[in-house]
């Protein structure tokens, strides 16, 4: 790839980015570390959809996201313009449809993450940096010679976390991307939020409890954060498996937004619906009581993305030997649980972290991607909402990075989504 210092010295700093003639630049300068075609002696570029340039070398221009320090977005964010060469071998060039903000992106900004993509300087920039994101919908613009699995116009995910998604471009292994196999009937958003919340909702509920298929319809799972992406994604996938399910989500400014909010889960086809308040009152013991039938219908499962009070409270429903899956700390408060759980009810406690999980199980990733995308072709799986971000090529960085902020403020009405609205 090329800096975009590199691309000023080979396009000439004076060339304009709007324009109709094609003009002629020389190339003096040395082509760095970054640039995989040879030195060309002088080099025509020509404007695409009037504000982007092309070289018959075959260059796109390209924007990301990048942070070469942590803190908060709106502080660490800058967007970088750089080039991205012609694909060679199994080198694949994309081109962003979507991508959502999600809290481990902020986090990860913020330094608090426990993985951390590698501060590098392979896009040219001044300090090493990491491009932000790490799931997105891409679409192949171009394939190397040997790529085998790809063409031009199938839309693609990564394999793995920490690739960095937040850019209008990009250049990755061939070996890095699954194929969305039959796009059609899917939706950039659809594809774009599939790898992260759906798969942890999947394997959360799949892979923690021992269900007795025989009793479909009479075993619960409990969860907080029910609105959120996993927990909307667990909704769906335990109406299709036949699981009850008892949602927690935090009170609403007033009581007839938390109806509101209540009603959109169930339509989603939850069973139950509670707000944390009555999750923490006295009297939540016997809600839980009347609605499992006098505990007839065991609560098997609970999975907490929230800790704190809340997560004792989930645990306390639990029927003996059940398991409480931690995957996310949203009140950033510690998991406290009370001894007698542990001893009296054989309790399980178990974490969960889908990116480990995706690097030791790739092909079930890839199956379980695939089983997510074709309940959604069905319509038994529905869109998140999403508050758009809509990239266009001119789009100012303090636009993005102020959005991408903005995300981190709870009680949203939907997930983050960076759109971009390509010229090219
Ligand atoms: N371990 C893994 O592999 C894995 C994978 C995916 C996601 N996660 C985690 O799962 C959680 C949800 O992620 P997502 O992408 O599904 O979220 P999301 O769609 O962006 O929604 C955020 C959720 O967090 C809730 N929330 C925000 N601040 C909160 C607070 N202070 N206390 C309690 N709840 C709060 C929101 O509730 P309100 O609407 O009430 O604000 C909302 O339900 C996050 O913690 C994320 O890091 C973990």
């Amino acid at each position: 790839m090329l800096s975009n210092s590199s691309v000023r010295s080979v396009f000439g700093a004076s060339r304009s980015r709007v324009g109709g003639s094609f003009p002629r630049v020389n190339v003096s300068a040395p082509f760095t570390a970054h640039m995989q075609h040879p030195s060309p002696v002088s080099s025509y570029c020509f404007p695409v959809g009037n504000r982007k340039w092309i070289s018959v070398y075959g260059y796109t221009q390209a924007k990301a996201l990048v942070y070469s320090r942590y803190g908060e977005p709106k502080d660490v964010l800058h967007l970088h313009k750089h080039s991205i060469s012609a694909p060679h071998g199994t080198q694949v060039n994309l081109r962003l449809l979507a991508a959502p903000l999600n809290p481990a992106d902020m986090n990860q900004i913020q330094g608090v993450y426990p993985s951390k993509p590698p501060f590098q300087t392979s896009l040219g920039t001044e300090a090493p940096c990491a491009v932000a994101g790490n799931e997105g919908a891409f679409e192949v613009t171009a394939t190397g010679s040997n790529v085998t699995s790809l063409s031009k116009g199938d839309w693609v995910v990564m394999k793995q976390t920490g690739l960095g998604t937040w850019r209008t471009h990009a250049q990755l292994d061939e070996s890095q991307l699954i194929k969305i196999e039959n796009k059609e009937g899917l939706t950039p958003l659809q594809v774009s939020t599939i790898s992260v919340n759906p798969v942890t909702a999947y394997r959360m509920v799949k892979d923690f409890c021992d269900w007795d298929w025989m009793r479909a319809g009479e075993e619960w799972l409990i969860q907080n954060g029910a609105n959120s992406g996993v927990g909307r994604a667990v909704i769906q996938l335990a109406r299709e498996w036949g699981i009850k399910t008892l949602n927690v989500v935090r009170d609403r400014k007033t009581p007839e937004e938390t109806e509101g909010l209540k009603k959109e889960l169930r339509d989603l086809g939850a069973t139950a619906v509670f707000t944390e308040s009555q999750l923490l009152s006295g009297e939540f013991r016997n809600i839980v009581h009347d609605i499992t039938r006098q505990g007839k219908e065991p609560i098997r499962l609970a999975l907490n993305c929230v800790g704190g009070r809340s997560a004792t409270a989930l645990a306390k429903t639990l029927a003996p030997g059940s398991h409480l899956v931690t995957y996310g700390a949203m009140s950033k408060q510690p998991v406290a649980l009370p001894s007698g759980l542990l001893i009296f009810k054989d309790l399980t406690f178990n974490g969960f972290w889908v990116s480990n999980w995706g690097d030791k199980n790739p092909q079930l990733k890839e199956n379980t991607i695939n089983d997510v995308l074709q309940l959604t072709r069905t319509g038994k799986f529905k869109d998140i909402p999403v508050e758009e971000l809509r990239w266009r090529w001119d789009t100012e960085c303090a636009e993005l990075s102020a959005g991408v902020q903005e995300t981190l403020s709870g009680f949203r009405s939907g997930k983050g989504l960076l759109r971009y609205e390509a010229e090219d």
